[in-house]
């Protein structure tokens, strides 16, 4: 898989807000069948970073390319899961309908949804294990069952890429788990992933490629490699965590 060409790469990328700059001289590649882990601290540029892939948010500089031409706004073969925090739960709709919205990408815009459709749907929901509260509202679930919805939304998307902002976030261990076998499913199908957290030892386990950002990129490879003392401390600053503790899990 590692000799393809990327899927998504970026190029000089720099963003500001208003004055403020968020990302610069971010230059990236992103592999099929691999997880790459955005780590950094609060501010560091993880989420609109994810954005800026997502074709969400145009860069200020430079250029983000999904296999090999310019991003000019959200693409039909890349998926985003928003960070929890910046998704309005209060939108009336159904977890089947959230769910059929994963199907919108491909289809016409005012077709209506099919009986197949619906039950693909359904599948996605066992696959989370929220088939049950199918035709529940959204707004009635717990912060990990909406996790799960956007998993199975997300899964109906079936693109080349998957994109996640703190996936693992306020999420209780088994979704975790469940949600490390999902990942690893669609990984060996291919499916690029990238994935934002602050759970180190979360990308020590679970990430092929580690990228640590705090502003620019701080250092990028293997968890095992990159996960030294010194860069964790370049990047959050403080004294962080026990690295060699990491490291045996990044090896394991
Ligand atoms: N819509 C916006 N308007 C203005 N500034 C923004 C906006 N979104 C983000 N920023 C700023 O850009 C910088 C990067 O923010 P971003 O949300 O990408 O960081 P993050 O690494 O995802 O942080 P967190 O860990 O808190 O989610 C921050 O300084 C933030 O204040
Ligand atoms: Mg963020």
């Amino acid at each position: 898989m590692s000799s393809l060409p990327p899927v998504l790469t970026c190029h000089n990328l720099a963003v500001h807000y208003d004055n403020r700059s968020a990302l610069r001289d971010v230059n990236l590649e992103i592999k099929r069948g691999q997880i790459t882990a955005l780590l950094g601290p609060n501010g560091a540029g993880k989420s609109t970073l994810l954005k800026v892939l997502a074709g969400m948010i145009p860069p200020s500089h430079g250029a983000a390319k999904f296999e090999g031409e310019e991003l000019s706004g959200p693409h039909a073969n890349i998926t985003y899961v928003p960070q929890r925090s910046d998704v309005d739960w209060t939108f009336p709709i159904s977890v089947l309908e959230c769910t059929l919205l994963g199907l919108a990408g491909s289809r016409s815009r005012w077709k209506p949804f099919s009986r197949h459709d619906k039950a693909v749907a359904m599948q996605a929901l066992k696959d989370v294990r929220m088939d049950h509260l199918a035709q529940a509202q959204i707004d009635a679930l717990s912060g990990g069952q909406q996790q799960r919805v956007f998993l199975a939304r997300a899964l109906l998307n079936n693109g080349d890429v998957l994109l996640l902002d703190e996936p693992f976030t306020g999420v209780d261990v088994p979704t975790q788990d469940m949600l490390v076998d999902l990942l690893t499913e669609l990984k060996s199908r291919g499916t690029a992933i990238v994935y934002a957290t602050h759970d180190l030892a979360q990308a020590a386990r679970t990430a092929d490629y580690a990228v640590l950002l705090n502003g620019d990129i701080v250092a990028e490879g293997s968890p095992h490699d990159i996960f030294q003392q010194d860069v964790l401390l370049r990047t959050f600053g403080g004294s962080v965590i026990s690295v060699e503790s990491l490291r045996e899990v990044a090896a394991s």
